[in-house]
């Protein structure tokens, strides 16, 4: 049987990992900044992430959610700690879309309405709901196209009133960091401003923090920044550091009853024994301070490559934008000088998104490389 070909490839086949660095089949060694979408959390094969792993398999991997898992309600905990929300309740599933999908129906089900508000240049996944409010039309399917939805431009304050006052919004749902879109972020007169009139409006306000959460943007979440309260906060990539989960976080004023969500594989014992791994090393090591001090380290560097003209995100969620197209540029990084680096919607935004636990020299190595590469 074939493989369904859905992925353009890079000719580099990885082997092992360690850290931020990947090692292909014909053992060249490859730096890691962009930790596989923004997966690689703690770094690949973290020694604690490892182990906590392999206990786990010796013991359980799975059960089904018929059973009690005490590890999830240990996840919930140290989630609620680490990230300031413990006023939320956590629902475990298997990835962002997931995630999101689960986020949507919630708002709809809390307020009994169904149109979204959604924002230029979002990203929210590929399932039903969650692609229907992504501004892509090229994946999203006839089917997909008949929720209702309405994609608004970010920081439109007055369109946006104009929209959410119409009363038929179960949802806004918004990056606080546009990751697939380009790096672009809402201010914060306008996140606070929706807030507001998502409350006003009995809508629930969704953040999705599948790529800029987990300490990415330099804080645990990066909505955090801005001083607002989402009523559903949705989680993913670096939640597992590669081990396949996803959650939400729902406000404690959204009542949960029994089967209004559910999933087979979602909080299972593996994963959340991943999670919890990925938890403890971003406490145990400081994680977040280290991301904002190798952010700040990162833009220094940045600002005095003449060719880069606007540096945009936050933490390690950035992005550098040229006045090219930078598809030829990654190519180069990763045959010539062997790093991986990601692209974006906009084509002339290079993206960076290593592990948290990334350090100075590495990006000593990128600056060097990325100089010789734009020659
Ligand atoms: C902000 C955001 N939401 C949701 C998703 C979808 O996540 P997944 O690919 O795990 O379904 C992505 C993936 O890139 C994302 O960046």
């Amino acid at each position: 049987m074939k493989l369904f070909d859905v992925y353009p490839l890079y000719d580099v086949t990885p082997v092992s990992a360690t850290g931020s660095k990947v090692i292909d089949d014909k053992g060249k060694e490859y730096l890691d900044l962009y930790g596989g979408h923004a997966v690689i959390s703690i770094g690949h094969s973290h020694p604690h992430y490892v182990k906590r792993i392999h206990t786990q398999l010796d013991q359980i991997g799975f059960y089904s959610n018929a059973v009690k898992n005490p590890l999830q309600g240990q996840l919930a905990s140290k989630l609620g700690q680490l990230s300031d929300c413990d006023d939320y309740q956590l629902f475990l599933c298997n990835s962002g879309a997931e995630a999101n999908e689960n986020a949507l129906k919630l708002a709809s089900f809390k307020t009994g309405k169904s149109r979204v508000i959604a924002f230029n240049n979002g990203f929210h996944g590929r399932t039903s709901a969650a692609v229907a409010v992504t501004d892509n039309s090229a994946i999203n399917a006839p089917l997909n196209q008949q929720q209702k939805v309405s994609f608004l431009a970010l920081n439109d304050l007055g369109v946006f009133t104009n929209e959410i006052k119409k009363g038929d919004v179960c949802a806004v749902i918004i990056e606080a960091i546009q990751g697939v879109g380009g790096l672009d972020e809402p201010t914060t007169n306008f996140f606070q401003n929706i807030a507001k009139l998502c409350k006003e409006n009995e809508v629930m306000l969704i953040a999705d923090e599948v790529q800029a959460g987990f300490g990415r943007s330099g804080k645990f979440f990066a909505f955090q920044h801005h001083k607002i309260q989402p009523d559903i906060i949705s989680i993913a990539k670096g939640m597992g550091n590669g081990f396949p989960i996803g959650g939400v976080l729902i406000h404690k004023k959204i009542k949960a009853s029994y089967g209004m969500l559910g999933t087979t594989f979602g909080g299972n014992h593996l994963a959340c024994a991943a999670s919890l791994a990925v938890l403890e090393v971003i406490e145990k090591e400081n994680l977040i301070q280290h991301t904002k001090d190798i952010s700040a380290y990162f833009k220094e560097k940045a600002v005095s490559i003449p060719s880069v003209k606007r540096i945009k995100g936050r933490g390690l969620m950035l992005g550098l934008e040229f006045d090219f197209e930078v598809a030829e540029l990654r190519k180069k990084l990763i045959y010539d000088h062997h790093i991986f680096t990601g692209g974006a919607k906009n084509k002339k935004v290079l993206r960076i998104l290593p592990a948290l636990n990334i350090d100075e020299t590495a990006i000593d190595t990128f600056f060097i490389a990325l100089q010789k590469a734009l020659a």
